[in-house]
């Protein structure tokens, strides 16, 4: 806490604070929280998040142009040279600096516009253009430098990176084996900018609670919906507040939460959502109606929230499509992209993505940066989205001045998650123990990620209704977790089998 915060402390006393029309003693913003915010090199969070693999850009990003990006803080260019190989590139050239994003990609590496040198994808440098008869100076030269780089390649349509140093890297991750469950699975490929830290995006996933506002008629302007609320989708019960429960897995390494909410009066779903450290999230079925009975549904959704610099991120991942996920055929591929999505409206700074298409990045404006002067400013006021809740909270969310509620335990616990990961208070979640982990898992390993709707009637009583939902959803993942040591089709049979008999014990007690 610097001088003026001190100052303002006893200034903004408890009391003080709520005195009627007393803004004057809480209008001191204090500072944000660097410990988890901040991902710049040398910063504590920026070194546990640079031993992890992240997604950098799409792969309909790479043209014939060098791509600038902006990751963890750091300005880098990433191309696919002519022989295929992928380069994530820092983006000022190390000669004299001038940005690889002018470069021209040749067929082996990029050449820098400014004096033409070439560095191949690994940061060696290939030519410099010595003049003739100086050749060997050149030589000598060409070998006292190396461009700085990552390690990259391309999956399902993503552009993964690690950034940290290259003797620690860990494996990639492949959750479930390749993301997908059943056979018709397509995971397709989106990127989603957004202007604010990073942290407040990935608090929006363990914040479940927020759907039955932010997604729900009620909190529409007049008849404005625009397709921001799950009304519209025929997903009424994710208007509904869940009763949640939040459970670190897999040794403190992720988060599972687990929600309980009636569908109807026949069915109860509990939505479990999956937040694993530092930055992925994995989710269920977005458009669940809740109306059929469905065990151990799987992804819908696998995101990565990767920090652009400190005020600045985007959501890279995929949506999963195909009957095997999407069984109510409502999910729409042809707005899953860049800086598009087809989950509800209100996800990017840009609405209406027909304005410039799929795929055309080149006809594409540049993103709003002020989301105040937007043309459809009052449209989002009337019916916002996560988009305009998120960066809204300012451009690094202050956490000193937050009053939690109970139902904010998910944004809590993941934070002291990731804070204990950071510190090493939580050695199970240090970059080296994490990296073994997946080692034993054979960099395969299983979400916690389900929907849920058992056949169950509606409590007799209030006070029964509300016990089934704490008990369901407690139970479920405790199925999960012990069935941990399965794998696949093993793993799916030994679940549906337990949640059977979970909704058979319930509907026997209670006929008892
Ligand atoms: S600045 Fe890149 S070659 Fe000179
Ligand atoms: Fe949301």
């Amino acid at each position: 806490m610097n001088t003026r915060d001190k100052a303002f402390d006893i200034h903004q006393t408890q009391e003080k604070k709520l005195v009627p029309y007393g803004g004057y003693f809480t209008n001191h913003v204090p500072g944000h929280d660097p410990e988890l915010t901040e991902c710049g090199p040398g910063t504590p969070l920026g070194e546990y998040m640079r031993r992890f693999w992240h997604p950098v850009c799409m792969s309909m990003e790479l043209t014939d142009t060098p791509r600038f990006i902006k990751i963890l803080g750091e300005e880098l260019v990433a191309f696919r040279d002519g022989s295929g190989q992928i380069g994530v590139l820092h983006a000022h050239c190390v000669h004299r600096g001038a940005s690889l994003e002018y470069g021209k990609i040749l067929n082996k590496g990029i050449s820098c516009c400014y004096h033409g040198m070439v560095f191949d994808v690994d940061g060696t440098c290939l030519k410099v253009p010595f003049p003739q008869g100086e050749e060997e100076e050149g030589e000598r030269y060409r070998c006292s430098i190396r461009q700085g780089a990552y390690k990259a390649f391309e999956y399902h349509g993503l552009v993964f990176a690690y950034m940290g140093p290259p003797d620690q890297e860990p494996p990639f991750p492949k959750w479930e084996g390749d993301f997908t469950v059943a056979e018709t699975d397509e995971l397709v490929p989106y990127s989603n900018f957004q202007h604010c830290n990073w942290l407040q995006v990935q608090d929006n996933s363990a914040d479940n609670y927020h759907t039955m506002a932010l997604h729900a008629k009620k909190q529409v302007t007049g008849e404005h919906y625009q397709g921001t609320t799950f009304d519209e989708v025929g997903a009424a019960s994710m208007e509904v507040a869940p009763d949640m429960h939040f459970i670190p897995v897999q040794g403190g390494r992720s988060l599972a939460c687990s929600g309980a909410r009636r569908a109807d009066d026949g069915h109860m779903f509990i939505r479990v959502q999956h937040q694993v450290l530092p930055n992925l999230s994995l989710h269920a079925y977005t458009s669940e109606d809740g109306k059929q009975k469905k065990l151990f549904s799987r992804f819908h959704m696998i995101r990565w929230t990767v920090p652009v610099d400190d005020q600045n991120s985007k959501m890279l991942g995929w949506r999963v499509m195909g009957p095997g996920i999407d069984t109510r055929g409502v999910c729409d591929k042809s707005l899953v992209g860049y800086e598009t999505i087809d989950f509800l409206e209100g996800q990017t700074a840009m609405r209406r993505p027909e304005r410039f298409g799929r795929y055309k990045l080149e006809d594409m404006p540049p993103l709003p940066t002020d989301h105040r002067a937007r043309e459809n400013y009052k449209d989002c006021q009337y019916a916002p989205g996560d988009y305009e809740a998120i960066i809204s909270q300012r451009p690094i969310a202050v956490h000193a001045l937050e009053n939690p509620t109970k139902f904010d335990a998910g944004v809590f616990i993941f934070r002291k998650l990731l804070r204990d990961a950071v510190r090493g208070s939580n050695p199970q979640a240090s970059p080296e123990q994490f990296a073994q982990w997946l080692h034993e898992q054979a960099s395969t390993p299983n979400s916690y990620c389900s929907g849920n709707v058992f056949e169950l009637p509606l409590g007799r009583t209030t006070e029964e209704e509300v016990t089934l939902r704490r008990h369901l959803a407690r139970e479920v993942v405790k199925i999960l977790t012990a069935a941990d040591a399965l794998k696949g089709h093993e793993r799916e049979a030994y679940v549906k089998t337990q949640m059977e008999s979970l909704q058979k014990d319930v509907l026997e007690k209670r006929h008892a």
